[in-house]
């Protein structure tokens, strides 16, 4: 009998397996960071074959520390930064290009030209997100129109555009597809019919043979081959990180939310099997859906670029701290920011801002300022920022959201986690199981193979760790978000196009 579900979490810093047990409980787990290429300001790419090499590694890895071979798997699920773009050759598997990351802005003015022509309420009725940078569909116009021969190979039907999860299937097992809410992150995709949008790809000019078929994040869609675990495994499950973190958060239903603390911060509010349009700036996008069940489930979502990041950059650029869990001790040495604050608008700004030409601003800087306020004042902006998304995603559901399921990295930074209860103004709960991303990646996978045989079966795993609840007068977190607003400002549209 299958005694295990492996899960591959390929993240925009590293490649991460795990092995779940049927209890949902972490057997095994292994990871690999892998570099960052930054080859001008604004552009980020990965090599292709960096994440191929690292996340299989980390699989193989995790197999061989928990002697468990093949056999006592009884699926894949693969959750993954989403939107990070890759085209390669059919033939020769080999990719044209870096892959082009998900926090790149190269193509800030391929997007204000597309809002220039008044293509923008279009996109958003049909796909549900807000023109930016962010999407795959202007990374894939700009490898197409860029890279010397691309674009006649494409028309050629020799090429392959895909997500991450994408390419991780076509090297695990040789077949070219997507998942519905990897497919709903392109700005290519109709979220109501569930499929490529002809009328989108004349826009952006993609040849429509370089597309992967879109598949169910939940079913089967090939074997591995057995070179890579000694016999073939099922993949069975499929999601964009962010999605698969809201199912293993179990938040199944309408106006359960999460929060996930990893490079960026993503807010996700299921709302049930229609999608529901903004008003306030977030994005609609697929949830997941389920093969043999028609139709899909949808979520709002506020997407933070750097939260986790910020902290990286504490670390590597300017070096006030060892490691990123340095942050909280640094951050706790003094009561408050001393008026210090800090934007980190590395990559634009995000949910509900939307701005690429925002950068990263510290203001309120006095005599007096040390390492430690801008520690403070770094958590605080991830919390600040998880704010303003809460507050229009309430606008736009309508309903008060009665708690706040959170995972990733950060959240188990018991400071940041108290403070962003005090600021929402909402209860905070961490569960027991952090490694939420995976663990949804693997539950959708269980599910398609009968290892798990319901979703109420996964809904009562789900436990609770520590629940924060909010203790600052509402008065003073007003004040405090009003005065980050005014930062926030500051930082807008400084990198001029
Ligand atoms: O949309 C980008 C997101 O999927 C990246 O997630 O976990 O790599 O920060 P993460």
């Amino acid at each position: 009998m299958n005694k295990y579900i492996l899960a591959l979490d390929q993240g925009t810093t590293s490649s991460r397996a795990i092995l779940f047990g049927h209890d949902g409980r972490v057997r095994a787990i292994a990871q690999q960071e892998f570099p960052q290429i930054f080859p001008q300001p604004g552009w980020v790419e990965h090599d292709a074959g960096d994440i191929w090499r690292s996340q299989l590694a980390v699989a193989q890895e995790v197999l061989r520390e928990s002697g468990a071979d093949a056999a006592d798997i009884a699926a894949i699920g693969i959750a993954n930064q989403r939107e990070t773009t890759l085209l390669w050759d059919r033939s020769t598997g080999k990719p044209v290009a870096n892959a082009i990351v998900w926090q790149d802005r190269r193509t800030a003015g391929i997007c204000d030209a597309l809002r220039e022509a008044g293509h923008a309420e279009r996109i958003r009725q049909k796909t549900g997100l807000v023109i930016d940078a962010y999407f795959s569909g202007t990374k894939l116009k700009w490898l197409l129109d860029n890279v010397p021969g691309v674009r006649a190979r494409a028309e050629r039907g020799e090429l392959a555009f895909g997500t991450v999860d994408a390419w991780l299937v076509w090297k695990l097992c040789g077949r070219h597809v997507t998942d519905v809410s990897n497919a709903s992150r392109t700005m290519l995709f109709d979220i109501h019919a569930l499929a490529w949008d002809e009328e989108l790809l004349q826009c952006l000019d993609i040849p429509p043979s370089v597309l992967p078929a879109v598949v169910p994040s939940s079913g089967e869609v090939g074997r591995s081959d057995p070179q890579w675990f000694g016999a073939s495994i099922p993949i069975a499950g499929i999601a964009g990180d962010q999605q698969a973190a809201t199912f293993g958060q179990a938040c199944h239903q309408p106006g359960m939310a999460k929060n996930t603390y990893g490079t960026g911060c993503f807010m996700l509010m299921h709302t049930g099997d229609r999608a529901k349009a903004s008003h306030n700036n977030l994005l609609t996008t697929v949830g997941w859906n389920r093969s043999g069940v028609p139709g899909a489930e949808y979520m709002l979502e506020g997407s933070v670029f750097m939260a986790g990041a910020a902290v990286q950059w504490l670390r590597d650029g300017l070096g006030i701290i060892r490691s990123a869990e340095e942050v909280e001790e640094l951050a706790a040495s003094v009561p408050d920011t001393g008026g210090v604050v800090m934007v980190p608008a590395f990559a634009g700004l995000g949910a509900p801002y939307w701005d690429a030409y925002a950068r990263g601003t510290i203001v309120g800087l006095t005599r007096g300022s040390t390492k430690a306020h801008i520690a403070r004042a770094t958590l605080a902006a991830i919390a600040y920022q998880t704010a303003d998304v809460l507050e229009a995603m309430q606008k736009d559901a309508e309903i008060g959201l009665t708690e706040l399921r959170v995972d990733g990295g950060a959240a188990r930074n018991n400071l940041l986690m108290q403070f962003q209860a005090d600021v929402l103004g909402v209860p905070v709960v961490r569960p027991k199981v952090t490694e939420t991303t995976a663990l949804g990646a693997a539950y959708l996978a269980g599910l398609a193979v009968g290892f798990w045989s319901s979703r109420e079966e996964i809904a009562a795993q789900w436990q609770v760790d520590r629940r924060f609840e909010p203790a600052m007068a509402a008065a003073e977190a007003r004040q405090r978000l009003a005065t980050w607003r005014r930062a926030v400002d500051r930082s807008r549209e400084w990198a001029v196009p």
